[in-house]
């Protein structure tokens, strides 16, 4: 009885109560669905984390255990112990969520709705509730545009872009009315309650978000576990994609390429990039495969250090990308997926990756716009992940625009985000 009682109290712990809370109240301002009503209709939300949850987290930061080093090199083993003793400091002593949290609600305009179940491989017949950022074009002539975000992102990866993309200063540029939601379990999305939401699940998700906001036609943007998700809008909701843009169209070797790559008939190009992608798998997966496996058992350890949290996410960061973060990014960035609990974030590895997930469901013949940004500074063997020959993008793609930029790593929107809006631009007019 001892036993059972320790367990429930440990349980009780675990389940953050005070962000739950603030979670639900959000949601009962949405209006959730049952099956047999109509659809929700998307209603204007301030961001407004509960202020025990987040002193509370504040508190752990302060009491985070320092790691003893041992003399490997910097970033060999994970992030150096003495920056994250720092921005265990800095999360204790310095950093501002309120003023973080005011700056995401003056700068964007916000909502929250409900969308009945997807349906499909989808466990539940529980509606799903969603916040997203609508950002909407002065411009009649605007197009519009849904951005898909991967981990460990949610939909501020697109702060720097959205605000360009929807009133541009030249009026002969093209204007869009910007959808930047956060995926299930990431941001103020509650994570899905049932298993089984993968790529078609999350696209039909998405496709009723965008019907709901009276989009028929629109471009969708993708990059990460988003692509996947991409992968099979494309093909499930082809007529109302107008252009497919994505910044990680990956395709992984055939058996063929594998075989020339042995006997050292493949060109420099695809060398450098099978070399890349053996890298990736080879020295920089783990993260995926652990997401992808066991995501609750390492969910309870995360969940409950948020500075151990954000190591884990600042590894991945910090290895594929050219952002030079500051302590305050890397914490609202962290916090961002801490505060709907890991769990659901990192488990949306098991819906959603795999060697074969993003490949497109054929037949996919949305005209596709491949961005590909690389050269991240960090590993010279990841220096070629995103520059996948460009004959390679078309065994499956309908390429309408192509453009490889020698820098911006994997976070382009962030590290590079007028040459991201340059390229849509583009890519549309
Ligand atoms: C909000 O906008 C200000 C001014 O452009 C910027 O400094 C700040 O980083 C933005 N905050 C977010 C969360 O986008
Ligand atoms: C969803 O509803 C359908 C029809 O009522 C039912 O057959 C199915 O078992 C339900 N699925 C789940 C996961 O509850
Ligand atoms: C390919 O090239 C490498 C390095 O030049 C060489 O060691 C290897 O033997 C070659 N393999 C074949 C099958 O020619
Ligand atoms: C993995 O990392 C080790 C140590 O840095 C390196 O020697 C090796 O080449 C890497 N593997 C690949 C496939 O890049
Ligand atoms: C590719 O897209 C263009 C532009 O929309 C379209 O005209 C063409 O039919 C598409 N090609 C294929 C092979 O689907």
């Amino acid at each position: 009885m001892q036993a059972a009682s320790a367990l429930s109290k440990m349980f009780t712990q675990i389940a953050p109560p005070a962000i739950l809370l603030s979670l639900l109240s959000a949601t009962s301002t949405a209006h959730p669905l049952s099956d047999s009503a109509p659809a929700s209709q998307p209603k204007p939300y301030t961001v407004n984390v509960d202020a025990d949850f987040i002193e509370e987290t504040r508190v752990k930061a302060s009491q985070f255990r320092q790691t003893e080093p041992i003399e490997a090199p910097a970033w060999f083993d994970g992030p150096p112990t003495s920056e994250m003793n720092a921005v265990a400091k800095y999360w204790a002593e310095d950093y501002d969520w309120s003023k973080v949290q005011d700056g995401i609600n003056k700068n964007f305009s916000h909502f929250y709705t409900t969308v009945p179940s997807p349906g499909g491989n989808y466990g539940s017949n529980e509606s799903l509730d969603l916040h997203f950022i609508h950002q909407r074009s002065k411009r009649d002539d605007a197009i519009p545009i849904l951005f898909l975000h991967g981990w460990p992102s949610t939909s501020l990866e697109w702060e720097k872009v959205i605000l360009p993309l929807t009133d541009p200063k030249d009026d002969s540029q093209p204007a869009f009315h910007v959808v930047a939601p956060d995926l299930p379990g990431y941001g103020f999305s509650p994570a899905p309650k049932a298993p089984g939401l993968g790529g078609p699940e999350h696209a039909t998700v998405f496709a009723s978000l965008m019907a709901q906001l009276g989009y028929d036609r629109y471009v969708l943007y993708s990059t990460d576990l988003g692509t996947v998700v991409a992968m099979n809008y494309v093909v499930d909701y082809a007529p109302r994609i107008i252009n497919h843009v994505t910044d990680f169209y990956l395709v992984f070797p055939t058996d063929d390429d594998n075989a020339r790559y042995a006997a050292n008939q493949t060109t420099a190009e695809e060398t450098a990039y099978i070399s890349s992608i053996n890298g990736y798998l080879t020295n920089h997966s783990a993260y995926a495969s652990i997401h992808s496996t066991l995501p609750l058992s390492l969910a309870y350890a995360l969940n409950d250090s948020p500075v151990g949290f954000l190591a884990w996410r600042y590894e991945l960061a910090w290895s594929v990308s050219d952002v030079d973060y500051t302590f305050d990014e890397l914490i609202t960035d962290a916090l961002l997926l801490y505060i709907p609990g890991v769990y659901g974030n990192i488990r949306s590895y098991k819906e959603l990756f795999g060697l074969d997930s993003f490949a497109p469901k054929v037949p996919y013949t949305v005209p596709t716009t491949v961005l590909q940004f690389g050269g991240n500074s960090h590993y010279v063997e990841l220096a070629n992940f995103n520059y996948v020959p460009k004959d390679w993008v078309e065994r499956t793609a309908n390429v309408t625009y192509f453009k490889r930029h020698e820098k911006g790593g994997h976070f382009p929107a962030l590290s590079q985000p007028q040459w991201v809006i340059d390229d849509i631009r583009a890519a549309l007019a």
